[in-house]
């Protein structure tokens, strides 16, 4: 190989049938990325030189979501077999610079770049036509069984519905990762052909058509369960298993406390630092960071959110697309959602609500709050009970509180409204005004007592 390199090829132009989706399966998510995803970093991070995707079904859908540069896309209009998926690719592979080809399917998540330039590395040194990586599952079904002749050369791929008994009984099987000599593959992609029980035209067909021409098919064994397949949803779910409990493993290593990884559910791109500890039934999703020495509380979701060093978030949060500064408490039942600011030290109590605002460093917001579209200074206090009303039916409000301000309790804060700084506003009021610095406001009407009045209703 050396100097040459070698390109890869994506097979993901199928109708993902047994998922009995709408979609392919490379768009199905898993542990927070695409499936598709997983095998493109792969291929990327093992240095192919020329990357392409096979696509076909939903095609426009898979260009969206995997366009990248240095990813060229195949269209396989119909999809008549992994074969078939070659055949198309045809022009591509005429024009590609390298001497090597891998194929590589595209619902085979879990493995690992080392792995891919092993694979090359035997191939080259093999100086074989065609090297399988295979693997040997616990349980094979499903799977094409590698058969060897007298148990060394690769003879033939044969897929499990037409395996006879003693070959279902082959313990190593095809990973449907082969590489090839670019050369050799061209000089015999068009002997595939669909006559076989399938009725399609099966890439592991080139096994037996290279032993015809006395071309030498080599394997490599892939280490256990990195190249298993996601078929269906339940391979799908164990996949997922196996990547979260992975991820946790990188994070507990790296000084994160996880008290239960078998019910935490962290995406593959979050990152948490150390001496933070993460409660059980946490859902950590996206693009999510959180700093050290945090505390994240039981069954809190917290979704593309920043969260500095220090942070408490305590049980049943959901944060959603906000930014949480250092120090910080927040919960237990609160919800950030879409561009939620809280600054460092600021405290957010229980069932309180915070949209597309800024809360000021050290400011409190404890009970039974919505503060929308709002801007509120550093150590202000905001009152139980207290609503930003920013929606008046045609469009949204702001509201600005300045520093220092004490919201009483039960407020009406009807936006557009300018809180000054310094100021206070009485309990149960409902603020319509503008009010200046350092005064008090009363929003609410006289309260009247009606001497005996009770008394005397009970006589009528
Ligand atoms: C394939 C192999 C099987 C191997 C298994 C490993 C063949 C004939 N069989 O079977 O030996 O053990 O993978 O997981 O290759 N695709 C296309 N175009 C098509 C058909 C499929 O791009 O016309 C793509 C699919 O989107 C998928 C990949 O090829 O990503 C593999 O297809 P799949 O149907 O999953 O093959 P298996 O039956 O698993
Ligand atoms: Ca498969």
């Amino acid at each position: 190989m050396g100097a040459e390199g070698f390109s890869i090829l994506i097979l993901g132009a199928g109708k993902a049938t047994r998922f009995k989706s709408e979609y392919p399966k490379l768009l199905h998510p898993l542990a927070g990325r695409l499936m598709g995803e997983y095998v493109l970093r792969a291929a990327t991070a093992a240095g192919a030189e020329r990357l392409y995707m096979i696509i076909g079904h939903q095609a426009e859908a898979m260009r969206r979501a995997f366009a990248r540069e240095g990813l060229e896309f195949i269209e396989q209009k119909e999809q008549l077999g992994t074969g078939h998926a070659l055949i198309v690719a045809r022009p591509e592979l005429e024009r590609c610079p390298t001497g090597v080809v891998v194929a590589l399917v595209g619902d085979a998540p879990l493995l690992r770049p080392e792995t891919l330039s092993a694979l090359v590395a035997t191939h080259c040194k093999e100086r074989a036509a065609c090297t399988i990586l295979t693997m040997r599952p616990d349980n094979p079904t499903g799977y094409g069984r590698i058969v060897r002749v007298g148990g060394k050369r690769v003879r033939a791929i044969v897929e499990e519905k037409v395996a006879s008994a003693a070959q279902k009984r082959i313990s190593e099987v095809n990973t449907g990762i082969l590489c090839f000599s670019r050369q050799h593959l061209l000089a015999h992609l068009g002997e595939l052909s669909r006559e076989n029980a399938q009725k399609e035209y099966l890439l592991t067909d080139l096994v037996e058509i290279f032993n015809r021409h006395r071309l030498k098919v080599a394997a490599y064994e892939a280490p256990g369960g990195e190249a298993w397949g996601i078929n269906d949803r339940v391979q799908l779910a164990e996949v997922e298993k196996t990547l979260r409990l992975h991820k946790a493993t990188t994070l507990m290593k790296d000084g994160v406390t996880i008290a239960d990884p078998a019910t935490t559910y962290i995406d593959e791109d979050v990152v948490i630092g150390p001496d933070t500890v993460i409660e059980p039934g946490v859902s950590l999703r996206g693009q999510t960071r959180i700093g050290s020495g945090c505390h994240v509380g039981p069954y809190s979701t917290i979704t593309d959110s920043t969260l500095a060093d220090g942070v408490t978030v305590r049980q049943s949060c959901v944060i959603t697309k906000s930014e949480v500064g250092a120090g910080v408490a927040i919960g237990p039942f609160a919800h950030l959602r879409l561009g939620a600011v809280i600054e460092p030290e600021a405290r957010i109590g229980n069932f309180v609500e915070i949209k597309k605002s800024t809360i000021g460093r050290g400011a409190k917001a404890q009970h039974l709050t919505y503060l929308g579209d709002a801007t509120v200074g550093a150590h202000t206090n905001i009152g139980a009970g207290t609503i930003t009303c920013n929606y008046d039916g045609e469009k949204k409000n702001p509201t600005t509180i300045e520093d220092e301000v004490f919201i009483g309790s039960g407020n009406m804060l009807v936006a557009p409204v300018h809180i000054g700084r310094g100021a206070y506003t009485a309990a149960g009021s409902t603020i319509t005004k503008d009010v200046p610095p350092e005064s008090l406001a009363i929003g609410r009407s006289h309260q009247v007592n009606k001497e005996s009045w009770a008394r005397e209703r009970k006589k009528r």
